[in-house]
């Protein structure tokens, strides 16, 4: 019988960290008001200095190898030991983090934040590099884009091509913050 995490990458199912700067950076976006998502949360590590500066954090982690030996938890800090896709998120998070890099879910889990109101995404999973803040607001329609760089709701980013005498600088380093792009319909 196949395991219910059998359909995740297999990148995205293991277990790693990231460097102090990675988490750093996480943690720059968090505010104290914040209710904070943290969706493949390992063993903690981040979760628990995310608890230091927010006001509540649930940690959702489905290796219950990570989760135990653990020091005591801060009470602001809700660890749910589950796979994320098939469980019910509290509708009072602001701030979701995906520190997961080849995560294949980022079109489902960036769209249910969204449905629940949230409007921050901490995540270094749509570039698979540096962490960035990504705004879940109304977007604009990938159509819309002429030419130059864009980053979709669904976690895919690209370049729209153009005629030569269209590029610029800012062409070259802006990216447009969109949604319904080509891939949207391919990603789960
Ligand atoms: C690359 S590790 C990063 C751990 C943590 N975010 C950190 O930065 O220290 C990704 C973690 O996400 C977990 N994971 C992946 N998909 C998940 C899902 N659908 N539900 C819960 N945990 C998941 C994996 O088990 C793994 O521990």
């Amino acid at each position: 019988m196949q395991s219910l995490s059998s359909d995740l990458d297999v990148w995205e199912r293991a277990w790693a960290t990231y460097d102090e700067a990675t988490y750093r950076t996480a943690l720059s976006y968090i505010r104290p008001q914040d209710v904070v998502l943290d969706i493949g949360a390992g063993d903690l590590r981040f979760a628990r200095q995310a608890a230091g500066i927010a006001r509540h954090v649930y940690a959702i982690e489905m290796q219950p190898k990570l989760l135990t030996h653990q020091p005591p938890r801060p009470q602001n800090l809700t660890v749910i030991c589950a796979d994320a896709r098939h469980l019910i998120w509290p509708n009072t998070i602001t701030a979701g983090v995906l520190l997961m890099r080849h995560c294949t879910q980022v079109k489902p889990y960036a769209s249910r934040l969204r449905a629940l109101g949230c409007r921050r995404l901490i995540t270094n999973a749509r570039w698979g590099m540096d962490v960035e803040l990504m705004a879940l607001d109304q977007r604009i329609d990938w159509q819309q884009v002429e030419i130059g760089w864009y980053a979709c709701l669904c976690g895919q980013t690209g370049f729209v091509a153009g005629p030569p005498e269209k590029v610029s600088e800012k062409v070259t380093w802006q990216v447009a913050e969109v949604e319904n792009c080509p891939d949207c319909s391919n990603v789960r």
